[in-house]
């Protein structure tokens, strides 16, 4: 009576004991693969990410959309016309030899506009359109320059250097 009171529980003991022990083997072995890929993946995921900003902020980004952007031959003559020349230097533009903003020879190579937003397409065009959205305060007059002659001016001063 003893003995086999003794013998069922262990039995179902052992049966118990080789359930989890079966079952935290593999539970192991994962956590031992994801110790793994956390390690050596984060932080090649971190570098990526890394990699990815910081591609946005290099010229690439900016060049391939200059082609696309508008025509820079347009913008040379739209800059003249505007009198952007009175207040900027521009070696390639006629007449523009304006002290009083500065040179935009190579403006496309500064990674911010006037000091305040991004240097992207979008952010050039929004600052010879509206250069007061920008920067309220800005010395800059809204000129009334139209989207696509902004575009034609953004093409023409990324193609400087
Ligand atoms: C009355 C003078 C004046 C005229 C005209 C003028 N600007 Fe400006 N511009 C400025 C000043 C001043 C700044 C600097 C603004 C600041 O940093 O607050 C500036 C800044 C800029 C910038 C940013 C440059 C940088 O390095 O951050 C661009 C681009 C620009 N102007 C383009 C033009 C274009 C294109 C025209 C013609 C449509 C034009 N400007 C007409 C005075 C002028």
């Amino acid at each position: 009576m003893q003995s086999r009171s003794l013998t069922v529980p262990a039995a179902v003991r052992r049966g118990e004991d080789m359930a989890p022990s079966r079952a935290s083997r593999p539970a192991g072995a994962g956590r031992e693969a994801w110790w793994v890929t956390s390690t050596l993946l984060l932080p090649a995921l971190v570098l990526l990410a890394v990699l990815a900003l910081a591609s946005c902020g290099r010229p690439i980004g900016r060049t391939g959309t200059v082609a696309t952007i508008g025509d820079a031959h347009r913008g040379e003559q739209a800059l003249a016309q505007y009198g952007c020349g009175a207040c900027h230097t521009m070696s390639g533009v006629r007449g523009a030899h304006g002290k009083v903003g500065p040179p935009l020879d190579g403006v496309g190579e500064r990674s911010i506009i006037a000091g305040e937003a991004a240097n992207t397409p979008e952010n050039m065009v929004q600052w010879i359109r509206d250069p007061q959205s920008i920067e309220p305060n800005t010395a800059m007059p809204n000129l009334g320059v139209d989207a696509i002659t902004a575009r034609d001016m953004v093409a023409y001063l990324y193609s400087r250097r």
